[in-house]
């Protein structure tokens, strides 16, 4: 990849700041625990796998920061931290995946000294970055399998490089498919109110020479009846035990004009995005994110001051209009209860 989502380098975290693309390239750098809780909020790093590496270096990052004379005072500062980190975005699980793996690795040396905790949780934070880049590449090949040469594919907001470790998720797939010598274009919806799609995935795709055409989100069901778009490839924040699919608003509209149109549609997402502690998208908690999202463009104002607003991160597409879910250890299609829940067991 010509750009790093995020990095441990001389015990700081180094992100690319995604409120800042396409215009400009700008590495920022932290330092404490609650500038990486501050980055997570604001989306300077976003896409679910992304801000799961990043609360697991933020989790590395408040360990070093803590002083503490014993154990108990370290723990009790440690769940702090962990509390803080847990409280900056409530859709993707992968956060929540990642902090809680960060906890019980805390846990399980206990009886270690605080200096040699602190850096096998620095350990932790970088493996699972690297896990994660490895895990975009085997998702990347299993999903290219469905992919036919000469397809155009369709995918909406950022699932790339930029909301992983590197790769993707959906843009894995996208990627797998040209490295396997497919000739391939991508549409790119913009992604309304944040732009992800014109801001970010439009930008990595051209960084990278993979044909691609940006769309306003009312253009898909367009091009996809005239026969333009062969499948649709998105990635997730939150798998529900049912193949219900939360992922950025607007999924769930692509989906329908998917279905409607007899086009595949395609869930890319790691095992960590699964949660089937829930029985259905029901019970996935939706974020709302503030008004000026909506109302406002790069701060020029769009709409009349004052006016009443919603701003749903993600909607929630029900697995009937889901093909398949391509994850790293394979992919699973029809019965998603127990296809699921083999590749956990897995
Ligand atoms: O609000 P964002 O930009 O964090 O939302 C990101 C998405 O919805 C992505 O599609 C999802 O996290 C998958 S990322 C591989």
């Amino acid at each position: 990849m010509s750009f790093r989502t995020i990095e441990w380098r001389d015990d700081k975290v180094i992100m690319i700041d995604q409120t800042r693309l396409p215009s400009e390239e700008v590495y920022n750098e932290y330092t404490d625990f609650q500038g990486v809780a501050e980055a997570i909020r604001g989306m300077i790093i976003r896409g679910a796998p992304a801000i799961g590496v990043a609360a697991a270096m933020g989790v590395a990052l408040g360990a070093r920061g803590i002083i503490a004379d014993t154990h108990e005072s370290f723990f009790k500062q440690l769940d702090n931290v962990c509390d803080v980190l847990a409280r900056t975005r409530p859709t993707a699980v992968n956060l929540f995946w990642a902090i809680q793996r960060m906890r019980r690795v805390a846990e399980a040396n206990r009886d270690k000294d605080l200096h040699s905790i602190r850096a096998i949780l620095k350990a932790e934070a970088i493996s699972i970055e690297e896990e994660d880049l490895r895990i975009c590449k085997t998702l990347g090949a299993n999903g290219a399998a469905l992919i036919k040469d000469g397809a155009t594919i369709l995918t909406h907001c950022n699932a790339g490089g930029l909301a992983t470790a590197g790769y993707g998720t959906a843009l894995g797939v996208i990627r797998a498919a040209r490295d396997a010598g497919k000739k391939i274009r991508v549409f790119a919806d913009e992604t309304r109110p944040w732009l992800q799609g014109a801001r970010l995935t439009s930008w990595e795709l051209m960084k990278d020479g993979i044909p691609v055409t940006l769309i306003s989100d009312n253009m898909a069901g367009f091009f996809m009846k005239k026969g333009e778009i062969d499948c649709v490839v998105v990635g997730a924040d939150r798998i529900a035990a049912n193949g219900d699919t939360a992922n950025k608003i607007g999924t769930y509209s692509v989906a329908v004009l998917a279905k409607e149109n007899r086009i595949p549609f395609y869930v890319a997402a790691p095992i960590s995005t699964l949660d089937l502690t829930l029985k259905s998208g029901d019970e996935i908690p939706i974020e709302e994110r503030t008004a000026s999202e909506v109302t406002h463009i790069q701060g020029v104002s769009l709409a009349p001051e004052g006016v009443t607003v919603r701003n749903p991160a993600f909607d929630v597409t029900p697995a009937r209009y889901v093909t398949a879910i391509i994850t790293e250890k394979g992919v699973v299609r029809g019965d998603f209860e127990a296809g699921l829940k083999a590749l956990v067991g897995q």
